[in-house]
């Protein structure tokens, strides 16, 4: 039996979107496959790393766990059209002074996971940054050059340097 197609017409990054979908397909995978923005990764496949983390009107979510047909009429958005958009220009940045990455596989995530927590304002506590990404697992840094990155944005936002 043929897979079940689905017609959906959606936002990408601010462009509007028409395809044509397998239901069974998840948004992580139409993503990368169908649209070609393979800046979201695909680590676990279950729900668990945080790696295929994209916003889905204004919110993260898993890509994996969410189908794309789900996503019909929805905002969609990736770790290309943010930073595309110069929204975590200082993140990326940071990151990068502060080695916050090494094979980069977690970083779309965590930085769009990162950005969730700082676009509420203020200046979250390092144990409050530990809290909000333990969704994003890092197989490379150990995470405390990531919390430092976070916390100096967060910092620098408020108008102080760090
Ligand atoms: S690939 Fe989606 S949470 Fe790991
Ligand atoms: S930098 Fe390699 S998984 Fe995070």
């Amino acid at each position: 039996m043929s897979p079940r197609v689905i017609d959906i017409a959606l936002s990408v990054n601010g462009e509007p979107v028409r395809e044509s979908v397998e239901a069974r397909k998840t948004l992580v995978d139409f993503l990368r496959e169908d649209l070609g923005l393979t800046g979201s990764h695909v680590g676990c496949e279950h729900g668990v790393c945080g790696a295929c983390t994209v916003r889905v009107d204004g919110v993260i979510v898993r890509g994996c766990l969410m189908l794309a047909v789900q996503c019909d009429g929805a905002r969609v958005e990736t770790i290309e059209g943010v930073s595309d958009a110069g929204e975590i220009a200082d993140l990326q940045e940071a990151f990068h002074r502060r080695n916050a990455l090494q094979c980069g596989y977690c970083t779309p995530g965590m930085l769009l996971t990162a950005q969730e927590l700082l676009r509420n304002g203020g200046v979250p506590s390092r144990e409050e940054i530990r809290a909000h990404l333990c969704g994003n697992y890092c197989r490379c840094t150990g995470y405390h050059a990531i919390v430092d990155a976070v916390e100096a944005v967060a910092h620098a936002r408020r108008g102080g340097k760090r």
